[in-house]
């Protein structure tokens, strides 16, 4: 099988690929990717000269250059993640969003139909969706399959927008899809723009960190790799035209999880237990800020028998351990552009 995936420079891309490229050499998997700020070809410098594995360089947004990339490889299978994924990016630039993330994916839905008119038969548009196109909830819930979608943000809209997208070329064209929604993800080669890498990357320099609001706001945290694990299942096993809710069972208040962040830091670092905490900094909130986010993810277990492999403490500790063994990455990232990203959006 000829796999496509696209956003495969990406935190969770990578991951995915490597996963891929390790687990089913009979596969050839192409990782398209426009290597936008969030794009990193060092994620994948462990694979990057194994025999089924091609990088293409490209934008998802060039309908001409999809079209040619699918006509030329005839791909069997799709993995959809490239996108802006970042919530504050999303407030200041919301054209971005929609273009990646909406355009982006109806650009790949028909070239997928295109392409695959004539023989629909083992070909997938599997569709990496978020939970933030559910909303908000309050203290108590889960968000479930079925759970309408009530995006608050530019960055849900825009995936609640390419969810539709999915949804409807499946309904129309007979398109084979499958859509999955997940937690916040956490690991290894996680972008410094988001709270736990941002905050690990603050606390080995002594930065302050901004913590939005009062910090009472709830996240589902899933370990990057148990992500990557659970897309493999539902791509091999998942039913055509369904969607798989994918969670961590492991909700923490924000201050609560930076808290824990900064203990086992100071651990770690051989500071004084409370230095760390000593850098808590609350700052103004973000807009529209989601009060509570948590998944039910009792479909993919029950029906796929998917479940996450490690504790929150365990992966955490993983992921600080792979930070401070890859300050090269960390500095090589926060150079150049991020500096200026930062002291803009924390001024
Ligand atoms: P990321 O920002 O780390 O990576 C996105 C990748 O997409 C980058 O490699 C970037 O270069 C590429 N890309 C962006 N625009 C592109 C374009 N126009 N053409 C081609 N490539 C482009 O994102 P991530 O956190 O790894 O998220 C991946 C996917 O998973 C996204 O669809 C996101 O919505 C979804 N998701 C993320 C999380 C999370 O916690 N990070 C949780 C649930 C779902
Ligand atoms: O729920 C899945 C989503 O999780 C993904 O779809 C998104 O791509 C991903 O970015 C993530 O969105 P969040 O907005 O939840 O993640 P972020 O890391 O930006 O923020 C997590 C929480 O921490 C949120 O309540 C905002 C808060 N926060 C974040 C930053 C960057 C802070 O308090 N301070 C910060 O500096």
């Amino acid at each position: 099988m000829n796999i496509l995936i696209t956003g495969g420079a990406g935190f969770i891309g990578s991951h995915v690929v490597r996963r891929m490229v390790k687990n089913y050499p009979k596969y050839h998997i192409y990782n398209l990717d426009a290597l936008t700020y969030a794009g990193n070809l060092e994620n994948l410098k462990d694979i990057e000269n194994f025999s089924n594995y091609t990088f293409l360089k490209g934008n998802i947004t060039d309908y001409s250059f999809i079209d040619s990339t699918f006509k030329n490889y005839k791909f069997d299978r799709i993995i959809h993640l490239a996108a802006e994924s970042h919530v504050d990016r999303s407030i200041t630039d919301p054209l971005a969003f929609v273009t990646t993330n909406v355009i982006g994916t109806v650009n790949l839905l028909n070239a997928s139909k295109e392409l695959w008119k004539d023989d629909l038969s083992n070909k997938l548009f599997y569709h990496v969706s978020t939970d933030e196109v559910y909303g908000s909830l309050a203290a108590t819930g889960l968000f479930t399959e079925t759970t309408s979608y009530d995006p608050n943000s530019p960055y849900s809209a825009s995936k609640a927008s390419s969810d539709h997208f999915v949804r409807a070329y499946g309904e129309t064209y007979d398109l084979p899809f499958i859509i999955s929604n997940c937690s916040n993800n956490y690991g290894p080669n996680h972008f410094p723009e988001k709270l736990i890498p941002l905050f690990i990357n603050n606390i080995i320099s002594n930065k302050p960190l901004p913590v939005y609001g009062d910090g009472n706001y709830t996240r589902d945290w899933l370990f990057v790799e148990d992500h990557a694990k659970a897309i493999d299942i539902a791509f091999h096993n998942g039913n055509r035209g369904e969607t798989y809710n994918i969670g961590g069972f492991n909700e923490w208040k924000n201050i609560d999880l930076v808290k824990l962040l900064c203990k086992l830091m100071d651990k770690k670092l051989n500071r004084n237990l409370g230095d760390s905490e000593k850098l808590i900094t609350y700052v103004k909130d973000r807009p529209g800020h989601d009060l509570r986010y948590a998944i039910d993810a009792t479909k993919i277990s029950s029906e796929l028998g998917w479940k996450p492999s490690v504790t929150f403490e365990e992966g955490l500790s993983k992921t600080i351990d792979w930070f401070l063994e890859n300050q090269d990455w960390l500095n090589n990232i926060t150079s150049g552009s991020y500096k200026e990203y930062y002291s803009k959006m924390y001024k």
